[in-house]
């Protein structure tokens, strides 16, 4: 079913179009709405340690705070650094920053993120992930190089926004030197402020328009289609302005836009043209800087973003919003141990946050593509904290690694439940981090060196101890890199054959492996990758992950040792990580997994799909329709015993014959194996 809106103007009305003349940059800032509240901000952050800063997204907090204060003398003392829970945003409000700044992006304005660190000796404002200052605050805990921090965009409430505001509390006691600024949307300012020793709230007025809001009539069955017409029928029938369609993903963005772009093509020279622009976290920033370009007069632009665009990014001249009203949220279920990315409903707040990027510019329309009842019954007013629905295993091992032992009375904003505390512990003992105390092992302490998930760090510490740390490295870094490979939609089969010719027989992984040195093999090449149907960007990224996980190893005196052809190391290696998502063929079809007896099934992309050996092992579960697992690998079952003693074991071990034993490999149950310590760990604290 179609989304029904009327249909209105006639397509000449686009063909007209002006924009208004482009105003030099000195005087774009001096346009904001806080360029008017600029002295007394400086007043109030001089007066007061903690701050909390609202303002509509768009009125200039990100850029331009940073700024008043490296004006105002507050880099004399230290730097200014500013978090945003997005990578794309860090970089791309860094370039702009640089830009009126009048430096180059690394000089006095830089930027860091996971894997890529663009900041210099002269850096005085550091735009930076929450998760990257995180990482800082475990290796200089007083945070001694910053004068300001600014917790930007912390209605996001990611994990590491969450652990920072515990942390950053606890700081701001030792150094009374440090301000601290946290910015928010307007609905939780009041929480914000209670929480940071009843400070004070800066509201900075908004300058909106008012926004329509059009509901559809009944509930579509597929968003997707209901919003590429959506799109097709502002384009052909609305005034000038541009459109910003919201999907969840980056499968489902290029999709769009791929079908946007045929059915313009379609549509011939009759109809004004249609700049289509996909955005998402891992997409290269060449392509991301042209979404703030302006629209040449007579076109008319759509960005199709994932959540990026509802409050992190701002993108000026968006008059119409198309809202299907969901977005990927990362589940974990503990009992379950099931990790899922899974498209739900947004909250009211999202809704709302999302239709008042059509009213920065001027009057605005937002289509939901939802009916005005599921907004009241099926939304919840406000979106759950990331800390409350994801794994905490990454998250209990950095704070674990900070020292800080009780993290059940820590005072986090909103506490995570125990449950799930408990659950990331009991993964961390038998990965090795912790010991029966609940305390960082040596191992453990190791592995939070590294920017990765728990079960990649291990893997990683364990590939150097059997000797294939150069090809895991590589492996790693192609997982941390997302999509390889390349299957655009007029040219599948040919792609299919391609990737195919890149199988490995043990699996995914060492697929991976072979798509990584094939490229070196051909020196890096780009051509090469477009005639294989491989992503030559993601190629490069991982490149650039494997550079960056070098530099750690080489701090750390880790070796870089080549298997050479022995794939069993490296199929071992994967398994001292992943054991606990071992899975073994179901007589009844599909797999179950080992430790939760839950059925999963193996991807059909997967190198694996046609042979289907009896036991594997997983990088991730992926519910879609069913759940699948990605990134498999074949292992032999003795392994697990071997690399996880403390989660399998083989009953009577003797008499029997290997096929009997491989058999009866069972997990030990967690009421049989729980070091008890764990309720106690404030002994220790
Ligand atoms: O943080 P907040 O949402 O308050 O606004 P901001 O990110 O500081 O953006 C202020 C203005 O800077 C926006 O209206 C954009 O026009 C502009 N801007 C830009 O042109 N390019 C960027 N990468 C970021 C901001
Ligand atoms: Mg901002």
């Amino acid at each position: 079913m179609a989304a029904e809106f009327s249909l209105r103007r006639s397509t000449s009305a686009l063909m007209n179009m002006q924009r208004s003349t482009k105003l030099s940059l000195p005087e774009q800032r001096q346009s904001l709405p806080i360029y008017e509240l600029k002295n007394e901000l400086v007043q109030a952050v001089m007066n007061n340690q903690v701050l909390v800063l609202i303002g509509e997204t768009g009125c200039g907090k990100s850029t331009q705070v940073p700024q008043y204060l490296a004006e105002a003398g507050y880099t004399t003392k230290g730097r200014i650094c500013c978090t945003q829970p997005r990578r794309v945003a860090a970089i791309s409000v860094a370039k702009r920053v640089a830009e009126e700044f009048g430096c180059r992006l690394g000089e006095e304005v830089g930027y860091a993120i996971r894997f890529e660190d663009c900041t210099g000796p002269d850096t005085l404002i550091k735009y930076m992930t929450d998760g990257m200052l995180l990482r800082e605050i475990l290796i200089d805990a007083d945070l001694s190089q910053y004068s300001v921090v600014m917790l930007d965009e912390a209605h996001e409430r990611t994990v590491h926004t969450d652990v920072l505001f515990g942390l950053l509390k606890l700081l701001l006691r030792r150094r009374t030197d440090l301000r601290l600024i946290v910015t928010s949307a307007t609905l939780d300012s009041e929480k914000f402020s209670e929480y940071f020793f009843d400070c004070n709230i800066f509201t900075i007025p908004g300058r909106t328009f008012p926004v329509e809001i059009l509901y559809a009539k009944q509930p579509e069955s597929d968003y997707l289609y209901a919003s590429l017409i959506t799109v097709m029928q502002i384009h052909l029938t609305e005034p000038e302005g541009d459109i910003l369609l919201f999907l969840t993903g980056q499968e489902e963005i290029d999709y769009a836009c791929q079908c946007l772009y045929e059915r313009m093509k379609s549509l011939g020279n009759d109809v004004p043209d249609l700049i289509i622009l996909p955005v998402y976290g891992v997409l290269p920033s060449e392509l991301q800087s042209r979404i703030f370009e302006p629209t040449p007069p007579g076109k008319r632009k759509v960005v199709v973003a994932t959540n990026i665009a509802e409050a992190s990014l701002t993108v000026d001249g968006i008059v119409y919003v198309v809202d299907p009203g969901f977005a990927k949220q990362n589940f974990y279920n503990p009992q379950q141990g099931l990790d899922s990315l899974v498209i739900t409903p947004i909250s009211q707040a999202s809704a709302k946050q999302r239709a008042g990027r059509a009213g920065r510019t001027g009057p605005g329309k937002c289509y939901c593509l939802y009916t005005q009842s599921a907004f009241h019954s099926e939304m919840s007013p406000v979106s759950i904290p990331e800390i409350q629905r994801i794994n905490l295993g990454m998250t209990t091992l950095t704070m674990k690694a900070m020292g800080i032992n009780d993290l059940l009375s820590f005072d986090f904003m909103d506490p995570p439940s125990p449950h799930a505390l408990i659950f990331a512990m009991k993964q961390l003992y038998r990965l090795g981090a912790l010991d029966e105390e609940g305390l960082l092992t040596k191992l453990g302490r190791k592995m939070a060196e590294f920017p990765l998930e728990p079960p990649l760090s291990k893997m990683l510490l364990a590939s150097v101890d059997l000797g294939c740390s150069d090809e895991v490295l590589t492996i790693i870094s192609m997982i941390q890199t997302g999509n390889i490979f390349y299957r655009p939609m007029e040219k599948q089969a040919q792609a299919d054959q391609k990737r195919v010719k890149f199988f490995q027989p043990e699996g995914d992984h060492l697929t991976l492996l072979t798509v990584y040195e094939a490229w070196k093999g051909k020196n890096f090449s780009g051509p090469w990758c477009f005639e294989n149907f491989v992503q030559s960007r993601s190629l490069r990224r991982a490149q650039d992950v494997k550079k960056q996980l070098l530099s750690i190893m080489d701090k750390h005196k880790l070796d870089v040792v080549s298997a050479g052809k022995n794939f069993t190391k490296i199929r071992k290696a994967i398994a001292a990580g992943f054991f606990f998502h071992a899975a073994r063929k179901d007589p009844q079809g599909g797999y179950r997994t080992l430790v939760e007896n839950q059925p999963v099934h193996l991807h059909p992309g997967s190198a694996l799909f046609q042979r289907q050996p009896d036991w594997v092992i997983y990088h991730e579960q992926v519910m879609t329709t069913k759940v699948y697992i990605h990134d498999v690998t074949a292992i032999s079952p003795e392994w697990l015993v071997e690399l996880a003693p403390k989660l399998f074991k083989v009953p009577n071990p003797t008499k029997m014959s290997k096929r009997k034993r491989e058999e009866r490999i069972e997990p030990l149950y967690d009421r049989h194996h729980e070091p008890n310590s764990w309720r106690l760990s404030k002994r220790r604290a």
